[in-house]
């Protein structure tokens, strides 16, 4: 994997400390890093901006209270962003409003709008190998997400379940002392 973006440590563990469900359960962490190396491959050849795809990565599913349908977390997660912007990291108002947009509406289905923001989208539904579903070109936005490659690429490290090594290095011994 080529070196990809990382969101701020500080930020990751505020995420943490609040998280309410499993770290490795459906939408937990080893979900969050394969979005973020996806989004990462992804804004190489997107043009996306790497820092707002590296914070949806984690804050897309950070106020999550269940694993199955949980109306408003998309807002809820784009609200912490808000809570934390100027305090643990910073993004000018227009970025923000893209980080913001991209987190409140990961489930909406959209296709169309900011390449950024359907780079964080893609990132996300190329990991739906883990609930056992191929990621079907359709619902997919970018010409690189739609890639046959990149969707078999994805997809095979979703269903295996691959961890990223950044969880088991950084995040995890993160949780373990804010515990
Ligand atoms: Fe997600």
């Amino acid at each position: 994997m080529n070196e990809v973006l990382l969101p701020p440590i500080d930020v990751v563990r505020e995420i943490l400390a609040r998280y309410r469900l499993p770290w490795n359960g459906t939408h937990g962490l080893p979900h969050w890093a394969r979005v973020l190396e996806t989004g990462g491959r992804l804004a190489r050849e997107t043009g996306a901006d790497p820092e707002i795809v590296a914070l949806f990565a984690v804050f897309h599913d950070s106020c999550r209270t269940n694993e199955g349908w949980d109306h408003g977390h998309g807002r809820r997660g784009a609200e912490l962003a808000a809570s934390l912007r100027g305090d643990l990291f910073d993004l000018e108002p227009a970025r923000f409003d893209l980080l913001y947009h991209a987190c409140e509406h990961h489930t909406d289905g959209g296709t169309d709008g900011d390449v950024t923001i359907l780079t964080c989208w893609d990132a996300d539904r190329l990991d739906l190998g883990r609930v056992s579903i191929t990621p079907s070109p359709d619902h997919l936005c970018t010409t690189a997400g739609k890639r046959e490659e990149t969707i078999s690429w994805a997809e095979a490290r979703s269903r295996s379940g691959f961890v990223p090594e950044i969880v088991t290095r950084d995040w995890l011994p993160t949780l373990e002392t804010s515990a």
